[in-house]
C-alpha cells in the first residue's frame, strides 16, 4: 500500500524506467502492488443498482447475537483528499446511563468510483484500537463492515472527553476517483444482565448473501454462558482488561504511528509507570508498505545488483519487530504477512479479501517479567524498531497495565534474561536471474521475574519459541519466482505461587505458512506483462491452558492470471476458496467459501465439526 505522495513518485520512476530502460527486465519480477482501475471500466460497466460487499472471512463475536444495551455512532467522515493532512478527531466519551461489560467497534465503509487500497487506523488517546485496510472499489460501488471486540481497551471507553482519531489518507483526482465514506459505531453490551436476550441476529453471518448453510454450532454439555467468558481477539493473552493503558505512539501529526524508514530506525518513548502495577503486557500493532509492503518476498541485494535489476524491494526476506526497554531487547514479531486488496493479483481479493487485511492481527508480549526494572518509579524508555526493514513501516503499541487495588506499592524483581541475537543462516546460490535464497533461523528466549502484590509472591515465566524458515527461487531466466516462508511460534506463560504451585500455566502455538507461486511473461505490446500466480497461506493457532482449550484454521488458496500494463490490471481471472475452523470446550464454527472472477460461488458450506476436538 502506498501512501499518496509515494505514488506520485512511483508513477514518474516507471515511466523513466520504461523510456530509458526499456530493454531492462521487468519489474513484475518481484511481488508488486496493482490498480484494477482499466480493469473495473472494462467489467463493471454493467452497473447494479446496488453497492456490492466485500467480505474478511471471521467468526461471530460471543456477543454479537445480544441486544446492546447502547449504541453511540461516534465517527463519520468521508475521507477525499487527506493525504499529509493529520488524522480527523471527534471528541469521546462512553454513553450517559448506560450498563456495559462488552464494547463490540463496527466499522463500516463504502466507495464508488476508482481508487487504490489504503491503510487506515482508529486511536482512542493514542491508543490504537484498530489497524484496518481499504477494498478497491468500483464505479458500481462497493461496501463492507468489520466488527471488532474491543473490550480490552474499556479502561479507556470508560473515560470521558478523550480524542478519537482516525487516519486514512486518500487521494482523489480525475484519475482516482474514490471517496472512502466510513462511519464507526460502537456497541456497549451489558453481558452479565442481557445474556438471556438475544435479538436473533448474528452479525457477520447476517452479512452473509449465503448465511442459509452457515452454523454456530454448540456442544451443548457446558451452560451456553460459559463461552461468553473467553477472550475473543485470538492474538491475545489477557483475560480480564487491563486497568490502564499507555500508548506508544508518536504525537499524532501524521498519525499516532511511528513510520520506521530502515533497520537502524528506533522510536523510543519515555514511561512511568504507577508503583502499584503487578502485570504488564504490550500489545504491538503492525503494517508494511512501499518497498517492504512484500518483504517476505524480497531477494537479497547482491541479486539485485548484480542483475542490474530496477528494484528497490531488496535487502532479503527475513524482518522482525523488536520491542525495547532501555535498550534491552524484550520481546519481537515476526508479523503474519498480510496482503492488501491491490497486491499480488488483486482479482484473488475479490470479494473475499485476504486473512487480516480488514482487521489485522496485533500481537501480545507479556512484559511481567520485567516489573522489577519499571517499578522503580523512574523514567523508562519502550522502543520500536524493525530488523533490516526498508522504508517503510507502520509501528506502535498500547501497553496494558493491571494495577493493585490494595496496596500503593509492589515489589517486583527479574530473575531470568535470555534473548539471544536472532542465529540466521542464510545460503544464496544465483547465476545471473535464476538462484534460490534460503534463509533460516530458529530462537529460544526466556524469561522470569516475580512481583509481590496483595494476590501473593508470584513468579511469572515466559518461554518462547521462534522459527523462521524462507526459500526464494528464481527459475527460467527469472521469470518464474517461488516463495515459500513459514512462521511457527510456541509461548508458554506460566505463573507459579512462592511456594512452587502452579497458579496457572498458558501454550499459545502459531504457524503462519505462505507459498506464492508466480510467472511472469512479458507481452507484445509496451511495458505489458501476463501474470500466473498460484498463492496459499494460512494461519493455525492453538491455545490452552488448565481450563480451556481453543484452535483456529484459516487458510486461503487463490488462483489465476492477470494481464496488466506497468502496475495497472487489463483483464484477467481467479479463484480464492477459504476455509475457517475455530473450535474450543464449549463451541465450534466452521466455514468455507469460495470466489470466481468477483463473485461468491454457491458452494459456501458450514462443516459440522466433530464431536471430539
Ligand atoms: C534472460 O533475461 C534477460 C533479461 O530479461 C535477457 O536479456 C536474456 O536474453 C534472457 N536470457 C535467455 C537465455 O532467455
Ligand atoms: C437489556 O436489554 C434491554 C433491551 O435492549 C434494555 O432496555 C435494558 O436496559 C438492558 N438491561 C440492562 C441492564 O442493560
Ligand atoms: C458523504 O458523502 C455522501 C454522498 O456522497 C453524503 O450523503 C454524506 O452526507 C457525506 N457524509 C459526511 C459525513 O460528510
Ligand atoms: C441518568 O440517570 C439519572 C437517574 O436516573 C437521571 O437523573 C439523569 O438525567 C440521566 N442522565 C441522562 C444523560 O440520561
Ligand atoms: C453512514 O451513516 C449514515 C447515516 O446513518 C448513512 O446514511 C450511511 O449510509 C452510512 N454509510 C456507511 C458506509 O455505512
Ligand atoms: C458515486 O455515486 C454517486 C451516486 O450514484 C454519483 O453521483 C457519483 O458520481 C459517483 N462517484 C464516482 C466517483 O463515480
Ligand atoms: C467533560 O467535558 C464536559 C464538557 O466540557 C464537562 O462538563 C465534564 O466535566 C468533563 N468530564 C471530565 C471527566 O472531565
Ligand atoms: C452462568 O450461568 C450459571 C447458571 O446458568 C450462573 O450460575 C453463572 O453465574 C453464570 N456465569 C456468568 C459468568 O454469568
Ligand atoms: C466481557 O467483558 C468482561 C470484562 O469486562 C470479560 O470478563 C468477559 O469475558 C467478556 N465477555 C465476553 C463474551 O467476551
Ligand atoms: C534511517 O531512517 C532515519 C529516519 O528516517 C534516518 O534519520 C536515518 O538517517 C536512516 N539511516 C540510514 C542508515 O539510512
Ligand atoms: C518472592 O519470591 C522469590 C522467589 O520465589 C524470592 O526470591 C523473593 O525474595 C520473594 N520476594 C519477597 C518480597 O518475598
Ligand atoms: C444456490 O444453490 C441452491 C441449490 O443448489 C439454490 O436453491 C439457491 O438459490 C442458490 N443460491 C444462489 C445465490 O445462487
Amino acid at each position: 500500500m502506498l501512501p499518496p505522495p509515494l505514488i506520485l513518485l512511483l508513477f514518474t520512476f516507471l515511466i523513466q524506467i520504461s523510456s530509458s530502460f526499456a530493454a531492462a527486465a521487468p519489474p513484475l519480477r518481484h511481488q508488486s502492488h496493482f490498480t484494477k482501475r482499466s480493469y473495473h471500466l472494462k467489467n463493471d460497466n454493467k452497473l447494479s443498482d446496488s453497492y456490492k460487499q466485500y467480505f474478511e472471512i471471521t467468526r461471530p463475536l460471543p456477543f454479537d447475537t445480544l441486544i446492546p444495551s447502547c449504541t453511540l455512532p461516534v465517527f463519520s467522515k468521508n475521507f477525499s483528499n487527506t493525504a499529509g493532512l493529520p488524522p480527523s478527531t471527534v471528541d469521546y466519551s462512553p454513553p450517559a446511563n448506560c450498563t456495559w461489560s462488552n464494547v463490540t467497534l463496527h466499522l463500516s465503509v463504502a466507495s464508488n468510483g476508482s481508487q487504490h487500497d489504503r491503510i487506515a487506523a482508529v486511536w482512542l488517546d493514542g491508543a490504537e484500537l484498530l489497524r484496518t485496510s481499504t477494498a478497491d472499489p468500483t464505479a458500481g460501488g462497493v461496501f463492507w463492515n468489520v466488527r471488532k471486540d474491543i473490550t480490552r481497551y474499556s479502561s479507556l471507553l470508560r473515560q470521558e472527553n478523550l480524542t478519537l482519531s482516525v487516519m486514512l489518507e486518500n487521494v482523489v483526482n480525475g484519475v482516482y476517483t474514490g471517496v472512502y465514506r466510513l462511519n464507526l459505531t460502537f456497541l456497549y453490551y451489558d453481558t452479565e444482565n442481557n445474556e438471556s436476550r438475544t435479538n436473533g441476529v448474528n452479525f457477520p453471518l447476517s452479512l452473509f448473501p449465503l448465511n442459509q448453510k452457515s452454523t454456530i454450532l454448540k456442544r451443548g454439555k457446558k451452560p451456553v454462558n460459559s463461552t461468553l467468558n473467553r477472550d475473543e481477539n485470538s492474538l491475545h493473552l489477557y483475560e480480564k482488561p487491563a486497568n490502564l493503558i499507555v500508548p506508544v505512539s508518536g504525537n499524532g501529526d501524521k498519525g499516532f504511528w511511528f513510520r520506521i524508514e530502515n533497520g537502524s530506525d528506533v522510536k523510543n518513548i519515555g514511561i512511568q509507570i504507577p508503583s502499584n502495577t503487578y502485570k504488564a503486557v504490550i500489545e504491538v500493532y503492525v503494517s508494511f508498505h512501499g518497498n517492504d509492503e512484500f518483504w517476505y518476498s524480497n531477494p537479497p541485494d547482491s541479486y539485485i545488483e548484480m542483475n542490474n535489476l530496477n528494484t528497490k524491494r531488496g535487502h532479503g526476506a527475513y524482518r522482525e519487530v523488536l520491542v525495547t526497554l532501555d535498550d534491552n531487547v524484550v520481546g519481537s514479531v515476526i508479523p503474519f504477512p498480510v496482503i492488501f486488496t491491490g497486491g499480488i493479483n488483486p482479482l484473488f481479493w475479490d470479494p473475499i479479501v485476504s486473512i487480516g487485511a480488514f482487521d489485522l492481527p496485533s500481537y501480545d508480549i507479556d512484559l511481567t517479567p520485567f516489573l522489577g526494572m519499571l517499578l522503580d518509579g523512574k523514567v523508562h524508555s519502550i522502543g520500536l524498531k524493525v530488523v533490516d526493514a526498508i522504508s517503510f513501516w507502520l509501528v506502535d503499541a498500547n501497553l496494558h497495565l493491571w494495577l493493585d487495588d490494595n496496596l500503593k506499592e509492589v515489589k517486583a524483581m527479574a530473575i531470568e534474561y535470555s534473548i539471544p541475537k536472532f542465529k540466521l543462516e542464510r545460503e544464496l546460490k544465483f547465476n545471473q536471474l535464476d538462484g534460490s535464497f534460503e534463509i533460516e533461523g530458529k530462537r529460544e528466549s526466556e524469561f522470569s521475574g516475580w512481583v509481590n502484590s496483595s494476590m501473593g509472591n508470584l513468579t511469572t515465566y515466559v518461554y518462547e519459541e521462534l522459527k523462521f524458515e524462507n526459500t526464494i527461487k528464481f527459475n527460467k531466466n527469472g521469470t518464474e519466482k517461488v516463495v515459500e516462508q513459514t512462521v511457527r511460534v510456541k509461548r508458554k506463560l506460566r505463573v507459579k505461587s512462592s511456594t512452587g504451585s502452579s497458579i496457572s500455566r498458558t501454550t499459545v502455538r502459531r504457524k503462519y505458512p505462505l507459498k506464492i507461486t508466480s510467472l511472469t511473461l512479458t507481452g507484445s505490446a509496451k511495458n505489458t506483462y501476463l501474470v500466473t500466480t498460484n498463492l496459499e497461506h494460512s494461519l493455525t493457532e492453538k491455545k490452552s491452558d488448565e481450563n480451556f482449550s481453543s484452535s483456529l484454521v484459516n487458510s486461503q488458496k487463490s488462483g489465476g492470471w492477470m494481464f496488466v500494463r506497468d502496475n495497472d490490471v487489463l483483464s484477467g481471472a481467479a479463484t480464492t476458496h477459504q476455509s475457517y475452523t475455530y473450535k474450543d470446550d464449549d463451541s465450534c464454527y466452521s466455514l468455507t467459501v469460495s470466489a470466481a472472477n468477483g463473485e461468491l460461488r454457491n458452494d459456501t458450506t458450514s462443516l459440522l465439526c466433530s464431536s471430539s476436538l
